[in-house]
């Protein structure tokens, strides 16, 4: 294999650019050209092809975002847009493909391998709802980021003894909400996933106040419903005064944490090794401690009866430890 392509698609997260920077460091060290595509699909279809090398990737491995770009793509759906990309890149001469992204992106990537282009795909997200791996790149950093929001937002709320309800990113997924309530001690957490009766919020609300704190924090997922619709019923329902917070893209932000850089690098590497070794079709990941690889065509599961325990199991430790 002499030429690959790497493209960011979806969402940004932190840790893509060390991704990128694996791929390219890893596939110039074995002879082999690296190509970037900017603007994910989009850009494919377009032919905004660079070739990279280490000195374009010499500085990214701590910065926040994509290099590459990234956007979501309603062409790339259609059959039209995928001939398109194709043409691009077989006239590119590009023999292998390194997508990083989410859900959506690696049903972009299952298309092309299905018309004969060599892919590998990279769990890039922050909501970590990739079927297949324990985490997700980007996942790690914005948990982080959301428990020191929500640690600032205490100091506040112990101020004025208010209960916030902090909404958080997600998606479909309720891991950001679950890790980051826990480590910042919630009172509450709402999650797709498994259904909390608000009566039980409610409840758990009045509970921390008779108990003498200050303060309330409510974490919601973005996928049960809106900060501001959970805040109007702990509202109607407890004599407190209630603030909401929406974290939004901050979550997205900022220079990747460690775990995500080197998650990033590892899985980076390795997707050019298996592209030199005829090895495609796959999204790679970490399970239990260790690179894991996964059908490109298995990746759109539901959701993981493994996982599923799991988040019950943090739930229950979260109500076991709340004030
Ligand atoms: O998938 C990442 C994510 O940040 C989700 O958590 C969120 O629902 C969505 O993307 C927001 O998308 P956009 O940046 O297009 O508004």
């Amino acid at each position: 294999m002499k030429r690959i392509a790497v493209m960011t698609s979806g969402g940004d997260s932190p840790g893509m650019n060390a991704a990128v920077r694996g791929v390219v460091v890893r596939a110039e060290n074995i002879g082999v050209e690296t190509i970037g595509i900017y603007n994910g699909y989009e850009g494919m279809m377009e032919g905004r092809f660079k070739k990279l090398t280490m000195k374009d990737v010499d500085d990214v491995m701590h910065r926040g975002g994509t290099v590459l770009h990234s956007a979501r793509s309603e062409r790339f759906k259609t059959k039209e847009g995928q001939q398109d990309a194709l043409d691009q890149l077989k006239a590119q001469g590009i023999e292998g493909l390194v997508v990083i992204g989410g859900d959506g992106s690696y049903k972009g990537a299952l298309a092309l391998q299905e018309a004969g282009i060599s892919v590998i795909g990279l769990p890039g997200t922050i909501d970590n709802d990739i079927y297949g791996t324990d985490f997700t790149i980007g996942y790690d950093t914005a948990v982080n980021t959301a428990m020191e929001a929500v640690d600032k937002i205490r100091d506040t709320a112990s101020s004025h003894l208010r209960t916030y309800v902090v909404e958080v990113m997600g998606r479909d997924a309720g891991d950001i909400a679950i890790e980051c309530g826990l480590a910042a001690g919630a009172e509450s957490i709402l999650i797709p996933e498994i259904e909390t009766p608000m009566e039980e919020c409610i409840e758990r609300v009045e509970r921390a106040y008779r108990r003498g704190k200050k303060h309330s924090i409510v974490i919601v997922a973005e996928g049960v419903a809106s900060g501001g619709e959970v805040a109007d019923q702990i509202a109607q329902a407890v004599d407190v005064e209630v603030r909401v917070t929406v974290l939004g893209h901050i979550q997205r932000g900022g220079n990747p944490s460690c775990f995500d850089r080197l998650l990033a690098t590892k899985l980076g590497s390795e997707a050019v090794n298996m592209l030199a070794e005829g090895e495609s079709g796959y999204a790679l990941g970490r399970q239990n401690n260790r690179l894991s690889k996964r059908k490109l065509s298995e990746t759109g599961e539901d959701v993981n009866p493994r996982v599923l325990e799991e988040k019950k199991e943090k739930l229950t430790l979260a109500k076991q430890c709340a004030i």
